[in-house]
């Protein structure tokens, strides 16, 4: 069998999944091609098609097309549903069943980093309440952490976000300023706005002084890979956890869904910080 897998985004030709997907699959001897189709809005439906005709057998989506996806593929899982957007899709018995990995992938990668860390007596803080945060608010949420607070400089925002939250789990919307000063009650703080991502960005999102010596700082962002946000954080007393984890873990997360395999990324995110220094 020789697979044919791909990403629909605009932008996305600058995107390391194939480089990823190409490493899963050499691990494993298959034969098959990651395929990058950036696509214009005005292109979105002839590419969708076209994927169609040429039965491609699995693809991710990436921005901005994760939510409107729900309106293309024929079956949504549950979770997906829940988080609202998808981020995989996988051709199975001629239907697109749309997935999401984000949050998922964020969870592992937080997981093999730190195999120490015991999901459910976790408190969690997330700064920021966009797509991202959306997706690895869902992850902890399943997982059943103690708690999970969603900080955001639009409180609305992240009040928003608490509608997810049917799993009875203490969860709290909050402003950045209020959870800086609180910082020291959470085991797990993780950044996912794209503050500080520009190496000129001096900005900040918010001062870490106040974190739990031995707390988990992740920041989602992996170019750079050592952003401010996580440098402030080791000079705290936090131990961070880097942006490429999630992209190698949930790219690992979708090929698993699409092969119906298990794949070592441990080993493919060595390789990718290789590359990437
Ligand atoms: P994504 O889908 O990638 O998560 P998004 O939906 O645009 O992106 O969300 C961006 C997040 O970054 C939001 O939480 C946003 O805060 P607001 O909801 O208040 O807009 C946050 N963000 C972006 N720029 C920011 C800034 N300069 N200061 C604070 N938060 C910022």
């Amino acid at each position: 069998m020789r697979y044919l897998f791909g990403l629909i985004g605009y932008p996305a030709l600058h995107s390391q999944s194939p480089w990823i997907h190409h490493q899963f699959l050499k691990q494993q001897n298959k034969q098959g091609l990651y395929r990058v189709w950036e696509t214009a809005p005005n292109e979105l439906e002839n590419t969708l098609n076209a994927m169609k005709t040429l039965q491609v057998d699995g693809f991710n989506v990436t921005v901005p097309y994760k939510e409107k996806m729900l309106e293309y593929v024929d079956r949504v899982d549950p979770y997906a549903a829940k988080v609202g957007a998808i981020n995989t899709v996988l051709f199975q018995n001629g239907e697109w069943i749309g997935y999401n990995t984000d949050g998922k992938g964020f969870v592992r990668s937080l997981q093999e980093s730190y195999p120490d860390v015991n999901l459910e007596g976790l408190k969690v803080l997330i700064v920021g309440a966009g797509g991202a945060a959306r997706g690895i608010y869902t992850a902890f949420l399943e997982k059943g952490v103690q708690r999970v607070d969603i900080a955001n400089r639009t409180t609305s925002r992240a009040d928003s976000l608490l509608t997810i939250n049917d799993y009875g789990i203490s969860s709290t919307a909050t402003s950045l300023q209020q959870a800086e000063e609180a910082l020291s009650q959470y085991d797990v703080i993780v950044q996912t706005t794209s503050v500080g991502m520009s190496p000129k960005d001096a900005q900040q999102i918010m001062k870490l002084t106040n974190v739990k010596q031995g707390a988990i700082v992740a920041d989602i962002v992996y170019k750079p890979l050592e952003t401010s946000f996580l440098q402030d954080a080791k000079h705290c007393g936090g131990r961070p956890l880097h942006g490429d984890g999630m992209l190698v873990y949930q790219a690992a997360l979708s090929y698993e869904i699409w092969t119906d395999t298990t794949i070592q990324a441990d080993k493919v995110l060595q390789n990718f910080k290789q590359k990437q220094k």
